[in-house]
């Protein structure tokens, strides 16, 4: 199986997951990638089972709309049953580096308010540990340069994404060579730099389910 088929079958293996534990009426949290734009695919059967979805990027609402699926704003759901989304890498915990698409920030405010997060994955994404994919990082632009300084400082080589602003109007730094001994506390001390919207390391609420 080549890459874009093995997409495509964990996106059907998702949304078959979705055909059975998803609550009728119930509102389903959908992610952004390529992997996603299959699954959004493989959902179109189940339109009328869906109650609507939560968008984790302003192309993943094209993508459902596109599908008849109407996309609800997140202020109007208490929680979410179940999150799918992709991942650039994921390792045996279930921990991620996201981000590779820029929708990081919102992947994980969806992500934060789901029961269940599964993610779709091929087989280039698993890894034993975290760090060959550069770690994207969404920034406030007035602090992109001192943020630069300060990941520079951690060891790891921080490189703007060059022509792009994220859906939330900010900028995103792609960080090669970091150690990542410990996602967890790492997530933690890049979330605390000021400036920095978000990382894009998914340890603190990793994946419940691997597809
Ligand atoms: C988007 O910002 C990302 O977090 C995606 O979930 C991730 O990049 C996986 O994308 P693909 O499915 O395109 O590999």
């Amino acid at each position: 199986m080549n890459q874009n088929e093995q997409k495509q079958a964990v996106a059907q293996a998702a949304a078959d997951y979705v055909a059975k534990n998803l609550p009728r009426g119930a509102v389903l949290g959908v992610g952004s990638g390529s992997t996603v734009h299959f699954f959004i695919d493989a959902l179109a059967p189940l339109r009328a089972h869906l109650g609507g979805a939560v968008a984790s990027s302003e192309a993943a609402r094209h993508w459902l709309e596109a599908i008849g699926v109407p996309v609800v704003d997140l202020n109007h759901v208490d929680r979410l049953a179940i999150y799918v989304d992709g991942a650039d890498e994921i390792d045996p915990q279930l921990r991620m580096i996201k981000g590779g698409g820029g929708a990081l920030t919102r992947e994980k405010i969806v992500a934060a308010a789901s029961d269940v997060f599964v993610c779709i994955a091929d087989d280039s994404k698993r890894v034993e540990r975290l760090g060959r994919f550069p770690l994207p990082i969404e920034v406030i632009p007035m602090a992109a340069r001192q943020i630069t300084c300060q990941l520079a400082a951690l060891g790891g080589e921080p490189h703007l994404r060059e022509g792009f602003v994220t859906d939330n109007g900010n900028l995103i730094l792609d960080v090669c060579n970091l150690t990542i001994d410990d996602p967890v506390a790492m997530e933690s001390a890049l979330n605390q730099i000021p400036g920095v919207v978000t990382c894009g390391l998914f340890a603190l609420r990793p994946a419940d389910m691997l597809v």
